[in-house]
């Protein structure tokens, strides 16, 4: 089969990553995680002890460091020089810093690059993130962009990392409001993505859905 890229977009809580991971095992297909790409970044600046406001600093961090990133949808590790941060990357820590450190122009730049060459090596892939179909692959066979009321999105939020549901609709907005409003590129539906909201949708629902799209679109 030939070259096949579909673009997940949406923030966090809108089922992304569980819809983005089905639907590529599903196709055969590979996986990305972008947030985890951010993410490992984030937790090399957070070991480095650089400022998380100096931008240059940040930066260099990014440039510096060997980051590893698996594409199976059934399992992939994240690595940072070597270190497993599979579960690091997921914790407290992490969650609160990676929007100020996705916001830094150089830490996206360096990024979006890996990533077009993890898709372009690829051929067929799931890539989700925030602004895959507007920045990373514009080219994307089927893009999706996805949302959900913020208590639904609240609630899975919480019931995936055990934290209470208000404290996480906090997190949850506060994020929201730093990935849609930094300057460059921000968490944004491209005009031709397509919307689908998730708040009353299963899983296997959403998943049909996109599958569905994907064999209208040949
Ligand atoms: O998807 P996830 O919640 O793991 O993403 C973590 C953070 O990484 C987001 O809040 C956003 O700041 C950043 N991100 C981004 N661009 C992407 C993916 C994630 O800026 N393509």
């Amino acid at each position: 089969a030939g070259r096949c890229v579909v673009a997940v977009d949406g923030p966090s809580g809108s089922g992304k990553s569980t819809v983005s991971r089905r639907l590529a095992a599903g196709l055969g297909a590979r996986y990305l995680d972008t947030g985890a790409m951010y993410r490992a970044i984030t937790w090399a600046v957070l070991r480095s002890g650089v400022d998380l406001t100096d931008a240059a600093a940040v930066g260099k961090v990014a440039e510096e460091v060997e980051l590893r990133i698996g594409t199976d949808p059934q399992g992939y590790a994240v690595t940072v020089d070597g270190v497993n941060v599979d579960r690091e990357i997921r914790g407290p820590e992490v969650t609160g810093a990676v929007s100020a450190v996705a916001a830094v122009p150089a830490v996206r730049a360096l990024l979006v690059a890996r990533q077009r060459e993890l898709i372009n090596h690829a051929g067929r892939i799931v890539v989700e993130g925030r602004d895959i179909g507007a920045v990373v692959a514009p080219d994307a066979d089927l893009k999706v962009y996805l949302t959900a009321s913020e208590a639904a999105r609240a609630r899975r939020r919480s019931a995936e990392d055990a934290v209470d549901v208000a404290a996480t609709a906090a997190d949850l907005a506060r994020r929201d409001r730093l990935d849609s409003t930094r300057t460059v590129d921000p968490l944004r539906q491209s005009a031709d993505a397509v919307e689908l909201d998730t708040t009353e949708l299963g899983i296997d629902e959403v998943v049909d859905r996109l599958r569905g799209l994907l064999t209208e679109r040949g």
